[in-house]
């Protein structure tokens, strides 16, 4: 049976550099799944037809982490239609043998409810921000607003909104190192291997 970890958090909170890191550590296949929304916003045309026809190499262009991208990807994202044509293709490599990471918004709540370890990873506003600024070399009030436009239309849309599932592990960030909250995933994970 393959092992399922299922993170999710909003923007720049850490979830992305956690499920790496756990990848990393216990040799799983890891799915950044933001990806997926990315490529969609980024290539443009009807939404749903662009998703329903998602090709691997789309996952490939270099501007999918820019912020523009990131806007675009949360606005396709509200789109039930959309997200149901990439459900079957996240299911599946959950199940990648000996095990899989993915990261997202809805991980533990729709994609994967029954993942062996979920995780919620979030940090506050200023830490986030800073982090998005060093890492795009932008401005991080700039970049304060973005994640805050962002964090709202992702909490609240309709359909897989972004929210701690129930039997999540919460990791605050805010005031942790790299390498301290890479030790609390895995110190999670071992305790469910
Ligand atoms: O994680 P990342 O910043 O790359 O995600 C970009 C956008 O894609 C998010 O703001 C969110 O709207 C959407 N997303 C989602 N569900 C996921 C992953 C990302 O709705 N599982």
């Amino acid at each position: 049976m393959p092992f399922t970890i299922a993170i999710d958090g909003p923007a720049a909170s850490g979830k992305g550099t956690i499920a790496r890191a756990l990848a990393s550590e216990f040799g799983f296949a890891h799915l950044d799944t933001g990806l997926l929304y990315r490529a969609v916003g980024a290539k443009g045309g009807d939404p749903v037809a662009t998703a329903q026809g998602l090709e691997p190499e789309d996952l490939l262009r270099d501007d999918l982490r820019s912020a523009e991208a990131g806007q675009a990807a949360s606005r396709v994202a509200s789109i039930p239609e959309v997200r149901a044509a990439l459900l079957a293709f996240q299911r599946k490599f959950a199940r990648t043998e000996p095990g899989a990471v993915l990261d997202g918004r809805d991980i533990g709540t729709v994609i994967c409810p029954e993942a062996e370890v979920k995780l919620y990873v979030v940090a506050n506003y200023e830490t986030r921000a800073a982090r998005r600024a060093a890492e795009l070399g932008a401005d991080p009030a700039e970049m304060l607003a973005q994640i805050r436009e962002r964090d709202a239309r992702d909490a609240v849309r309709d359909v897989a909104p972004m929210k701690q599932a129930d039997d999540a592990v919460l990791i605050d960030t805010s005031h942790l190192s790299i390498e301290e909250a890479v030790a609390k995933a895995v110190a999670t994970v071992r305790t469910r291997l």
